[in-house]
């Protein structure tokens, strides 16, 4: 055994008690003192190390998607893709990768009931054989926004209040009424699916068009989409008010207990391509994060099956220290122009390196499996074992080079420097299909919701009325209803 090499595993656990430093304690019951009552001595290095540590336990939790709940397993390639992409990990059907999973709920904080009605994430990190590539989804097929520029005003009004810190409506119902391209999300977060019956019986998706590149450098746009075998499951506000009352933790126990009792939950995954060349076919834009692909036209087309079969072994190793980033991508997999994305891209490391430090990537839930090689390991916290004498590039004495090139979307980009909105904004139809496509009774339970959110004493009567008018476009009837449950004129 290298002495000097750094030996983090418990499997390397003394069979007596330690300092953090190796050496042997013999009491860590009693405080070492003058006399059997005191003063305790500040001599009593072991105490101080133990409070000190102690008291740095905590890190900042995420600044959004603060509660969630990981697992591990893997991903199988079940349908051949290769035509599409030229990415490792789906190279062809039977091909297995690594995975380690974290749902979660996005506005509260790290403690928070499960049973909220609020998005959940779905955050995949596949360790494949080129680099991870970590798709961080939710299970919203939309999103509120779709510029990037509005996120944080947009958490700021879905957090609680700063005076008072209780989530309240009239600030969510004002931010939202000045972006009316929040109405297909509304139509999922205040449908039946809003408190999902915990993470197993969820859909996925990463929300963003990405792009897949194949080998002679054809690119599709592509969204993701990961189905449970379990069927979706949801839980109705008094089922919700029930289990979150007895445990505010159901969610996390729920995946806990499945995988240990060998019900492993599992997902299918599908995607939805377009030729970049059809893009201006639909009414919509592709690359607006608001819009779903009408799965009529774009069907489909099944690609692997996710399989979570094991726990984490530590909660803070595998879950708080976990970073996703949906800038993390592989050889085959690219990003696409939604302006959303585009901000996801610089946000995620950012955080981390706040709330990690700069090498995060070295932590081991979010190292890379396969062999890496460049010189960025310096700085707080570096544990590499390193020993070689270069640590610049190019040089003749270091023999890693550049890698072999990968194909990169081929598209040719051109514009002005501007800051403007999309073209085809389009944002009251799909929301009023999606309304129009529910029985009776979702469409009132709906309603209800709405009308709830709007009900607050402090939603003014302009916002509500703007709000009439929103869902008017949606849906004349849908505007109606809630017109005249809130004693407000429709006003088209
Ligand atoms: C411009 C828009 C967005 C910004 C700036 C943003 C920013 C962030 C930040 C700062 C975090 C915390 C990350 C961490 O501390 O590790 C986070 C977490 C997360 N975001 Fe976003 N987000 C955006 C949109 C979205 C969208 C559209 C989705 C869904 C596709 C999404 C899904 C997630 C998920 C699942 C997590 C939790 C990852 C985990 O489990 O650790 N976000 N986001």
């Amino acid at each position: 055994m290298d002495p000097y090499k750094y030996r983090s595993s418990s499997a390397y656990n003394a069979p007596f008690w330690t300092t953090n430093s190796g050496a042997p304690v013999y009491n860590n019951n009693n405080s070492l003192t003058v006399g059997t009552r005191g003063p305790i001595l500040l001599e009593d290095y072991h105490l101080v190390e133990k409070l000190a540590n102690f008291d740095r336990e905590r890190i900042p939790e995420r600044v959004v998607h603060a509660r969630g709940a990981s697992a591990k397993g893997f991903f199988e390639v079940t349908h051949d893709i290769s035509a599409l992409t030229c990415a490792d990990f789906l190279r062809a059907p039977g091909v297995q990768t690594p995975v380690i999973v974290r749902f979660s709920t996005v506005i509260h904080e790290r403690g928070s009931p499960e049973t909220l009605r609020d998005p959940r994430g779905f955050a995949v990190k596949f360790y494949t054989r080129e680099g991870n590539f970590d798709l961080v989804g939710n299970n919203f097929p939309v999103f509120f926004i779709r510029d990037g520029m509005k996120f944080p005003d947009m958490v700021h009004a879905l957090k609680p209040n700063p005076k008072s810190h209780i989530q309240e409506d009239w600030r969510i119902m004002d931010f939202f009424s000045h972006h009316p391209e929040s109405l297909h999300m509304f139509t999922f977060l205040q449908d039946d699916i809003g408190v999902p019956q915990d993470y197993r019986h969820m859909e996925g998706s990463g929300v963003n068009t990405y792009t897949l590149v194949n080998k002679a450098g054809k690119a599709h746009y592509v969204k993701f989409h990961w189905k449970p075998t379990c069927g979706v499951k949801s839980l109705l506000e008094d089922e919700a008010i029930k289990i979150g009352g007895a445990n505010h933790s159901h969610a996390t126990q729920d995946l806990y207990d499945s995988i240990a009792a060998g019900n492993y939950p599992e997902w299918k995954l599908f995607i939805q391509t377009i030729d970049p060349d059809h893009e201006d076919r639909f009414d919509f834009d592709p690359l607006d994060v608001t819009k779903t692909w009408p799965e009529d036209i774009l069907p489909l087309q099944p690609v692997g099956r996710l399989v979570l079969n094991k726990n984490i072994d530590n909660f803070f190793a595998e879950n708080e220290q976990l970073a996703f980033c949906p800038a993390i991508i592989v050889p085959g997999v690219y990003y696409s122009d939604d302006k959303l994305l585009q901000t996801r891209i610089f946000s995620y490391a950012d955080t981390q390196r706040h709330r990690l430090g700069p090498n995060y990537l070295q932590l081991p839930a979010n190292a890379p499996k396969c062999a890496h090689h460049n010189n960025h390991y310096d700085g707080f916290m570096n544990f590499m074992h390193r020993d070689e004498e270069i640590d610049y590039f190019p040089s003749r004495y270091d023999p890693a080079r550049h890698a072999a090139q990968y194909p990169i979307p081929p598209f040719r980009l051109s514009g002005k420097r501007d800051k403007t909105v999309i073209e085809k904004e389009n944002n009251f139809k799909q929301p009023g299909e999606r309304y129009r496509s529910w029985a009776p009774d979702r469409q009132e339970r709906f309603i209800n919701r709405i009308v709830g959110g709007l009900s607050d004493p402090r939603v003014t009567h302009e916002v509500r009325s703007i709000w009439v008018s929103y869902w008017s476009q949606a849906d004349k009837t849908l505007g109606q209803k809630i017109a005249s449950r809130l004693n407000v004129k429709p006003n088209y």
